[in-house]
Order: structure tokens, then sequence, then C-alpha cells
């Protein structure tokens, strides 16, 4: 008995060791820096392709980088009540320090595409654009190459910082990043239009990302395999970090827009406004720079998805 007391005690006194030794090493050593490339690209330097990369830049960086000057200097993407630290967007103005004069245009590229930073640094899971077309991005790279109001040099510089549960995701492997499969990655074609509108609503603008269930059970390579796709419930930070459900854009006719006209759907996606004339919260962006052509594919793609009741997730505050 005694015995086995003295074995219990010292199995008991190595496992608290090996839970300190792990604290330890997740809370004081730094996360894993990864290899960097710089992935060949050329940017355009028609104006139709800038005016398309000013639109991509402008809704989807902009959501998250554009900071109160206006410009994209970044801004609190995360406080610390999230639970992963302090996490700040980065300054994406052509500052050449402070900005991303310190980055290749082929660097931005390989970060988009896997989510790995100049510095060999994860982009914290926060932002993956692995099936964003090739000419999309290469018209987004050169957006921020020129000389729009929004990417004049800025000179901040905020560090984000990772709490400890953020770091322990980081070195355990639940947040990595992308494989850079180096495929090239085409848009579909304007005019099929259910193609195109899945590309808009899955990639360009990802719709999906925001409305399926929750950011940690999304597949980010494979959207349509995600749960709740499109479904809704996924809790999303609004401008003062308060969390609102995604809702459900399937066609269920009572919890999704089944029973929604062009027009109301239109209203909601431009100008924020529902059905019932209330407001949407800012926790849903304003797609006010999208043409006829591109919501109308939208609308016309969700209309050949999956109608789904809407779960909500628990992982929300
Ligand atoms: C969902 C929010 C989100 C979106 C959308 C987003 N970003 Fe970011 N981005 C972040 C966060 C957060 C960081 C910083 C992460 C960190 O510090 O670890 C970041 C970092 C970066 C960096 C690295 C900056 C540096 O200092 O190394 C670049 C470059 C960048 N983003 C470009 C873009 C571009 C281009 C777009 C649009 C195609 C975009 N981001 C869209 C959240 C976002
Ligand atoms: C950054 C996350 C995010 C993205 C990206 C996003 N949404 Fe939303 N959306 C939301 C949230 C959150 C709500 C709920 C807002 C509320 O209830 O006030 C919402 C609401 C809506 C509504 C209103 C539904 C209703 O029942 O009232 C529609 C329609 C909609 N989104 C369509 C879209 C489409 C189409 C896209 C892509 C072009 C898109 N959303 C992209 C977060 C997002």
């Amino acid at each position: 008995m005694k015995k086995l007391l003295k074995i219990l005690g010292i199995v008991f006194g190595l496992l608290v060791l090996a839970i300190a030794a792990t604290a330890a090493w997740v809370g004081l050593t730094d996360t894993p820096t990864y290899e960097t490339k710089s992935l060949e690209i050329q940017l355009p330097t028609d104006s139709l392709s800038l005016v398309n990369g000013a639109k991509i830049a402008r809704t989807v960086c902009a959501y998250c980088h554009q900071g109160e000057s206006g410009k994209l200097d970044g801004k609190l993407f995360s406080p610390e009540s999230e639970g992963f630290g302090e996490i700040w967007s980065g300054n994406l103005t052509n500052h050449p320090t402070a900005g991303l004069g310190k980055y290749k245009d082929g660097e931005i590229a390989y970060l988009l595409r896997t989510g790995i930073k100049r510095d060999g640094k994860l982009a914290g899971p926060f932002m993956f654009f692995p099936n964003l077309s090739d000419e999309d991005m290469a018209d987004v790279i050169a957006f921020l190459r020129s000389d729009a109001p929004e990417v004049q040099p800025a000179d901040d510089v905020r560090s984000s910082r990772y709490s400890f549960l953020a770091k322990a995701l980081i070195k355990f492997g639940a947040f990595q990043p992308l494989d850079y499969e180096g495929k090239p990655l085409l848009a579909p074609p304007t005019t099929d239009q259910v193609a195109f509108g899945r590309y808009l609503a899955t990639t360009r603008y990802d719709c999906a990302g925001c409305h399926s269930a929750s950011f940690e059970t999304n597949n980010i390579m494979e959207p349509e395999k995600s749960p709740g796709y499109l479904a809704g419930g996924n809790p999303i930070a609004d401008h003062d970090f308060n969390h609102v459900p995604s809702r459900n854009i399937t066609p269920h006719p009572e919890q999704g827009i089944g029973k929604w006209t062009k027009e109301q759907f239109v209203a909601s996606v431009r100008s924020g406004i529902r059905p019932d004339g209330t407001a949407l919260s800012t926790a849903m962006p304003r797609f006010v720079l999208q043409d006829e052509e591109e919501i109308d594919a939208i609308w016309a793609y969700l209309q050949t998805v999956s109608s789904m009741e809407t779960t909500i997730a628990t992982a929300g505050k």
C-alpha cells in the first residue's frame, strides 16, 4: 500500500513537472518560424485590373485593415477579451519600413496563399486566400502598390501580441499555415453565372466563411464541405467587438432567403437593409462597390445550394 502511494506520488510529481515544462515552453519560447518564399508574379498595369484590385481591396482587405485615418494602415482586429491576445492587422500602406515597402510582391502573394508573413511567422489563422484566382491576387497587389489614397504611406507600427492560448494553438498545430500548392488558379468566366457566383460567394468575397457554422469548423480548401454551409450561426464581431450570429442565406423558406425577392437581397447585401427595413449589424460588410453582374451571380448561385437549418455555434460569446 505504502509502495503504491509512493509510486502514485512519483507519477503525480512527474505529471506536474511535465505540465509545468510544457506551459513554460508554450508561454516563454517564440512561436515557430516557417520557410518563406517569394512567388513569381507579374503585376498588371491596365486600368481594368487596377479597378478590380481596388474593388477587392476596398471590400475585403479594408474590412480588417482600414484604420481610422481611412488608410489601410491596420487596426485592432481582436482585443484581449477575445482570448487570442491583442491582434493588430498589418499596415498595408506604401511606407518603406512600417508598411509593405519591405515586402516583395511575391512575398505578399505567398502570405495570402499560406498565411506566412515575410518574417516567417504565421499571420494567425485569420487571413488565408488559398483559392483566390491568380488574376484577382495580382490585381489586389497592384492596387496596394498604386498611388491610391488608402495606401499612401502611414507610419503606424503596432505589433500583435499572442496570448498563451493562441501560442499553444500555434505550437500544437491547431493554427497552421496552409501548404502552397502552386497550381494555376483561374476564376470561372462571368458568362457561366452560377460558377462565377460560387467563386464570388466562396472565394472573392467569402460570404461562405462568415455564413457557415463556425470559423473553427470551416473547410478553407473545400468550402462546400464546411458544416452548416451558408446556413449561418457563426458569431462575427461587429465594430464594437460584440458578436452577432451570421444569417442563413440558403434557400430555406423560414430561416433562409427562400422567400426573399432579388431586390430584398440586393438591399441587404449592398446597403445592409433587411426586408423589414431594419439595418444589419456592422459585422456584415456592405458590398457597395460590387456591380450588378456580381450581385446577380451570387444570387443565382445561392438559389442552387441546399436548403439547410441554422445551427448556432457554441463557441461564440
Ligand atoms: C479577417 C481579417 C483580415 C482580412 C480580410 C485581411 N487581413 Fe491581412 N491581416 C489580418 C491580421 C489580423 C494580420 C496580422 C496578423 C499578425 O500580426 O499575426 C494581417 C496581416 C497582413 C499582412 C502582413 C503585414 C506584416 O506586417 O507582415 C499583409 C501583407 C496582409 N495582411 C494583407 C492583406 C490583404 C492584401 C488582404 C486582402 C486581400 C487582407 N490582408 C485581408 C487580418 C485580415
Ligand atoms: C465578415 C463576415 C461576413 C461576410 C464576409 C458576409 N457576411 Fe453577410 N452577414 C454577416 C452577419 C454577421 C450578418 C447578420 C447581421 C445582423 O443580423 O445584423 C449577415 C447578414 C447577411 C444577410 C441578411 C440576412 C437576414 O436574414 O437578415 C444577407 C442577405 C447576407 N449577409 C449576405 C451576404 C453575402 C451575399 C455575402 C458575400 C457577398 C456576405 N453576406 C458576406 C456577416 C458576413
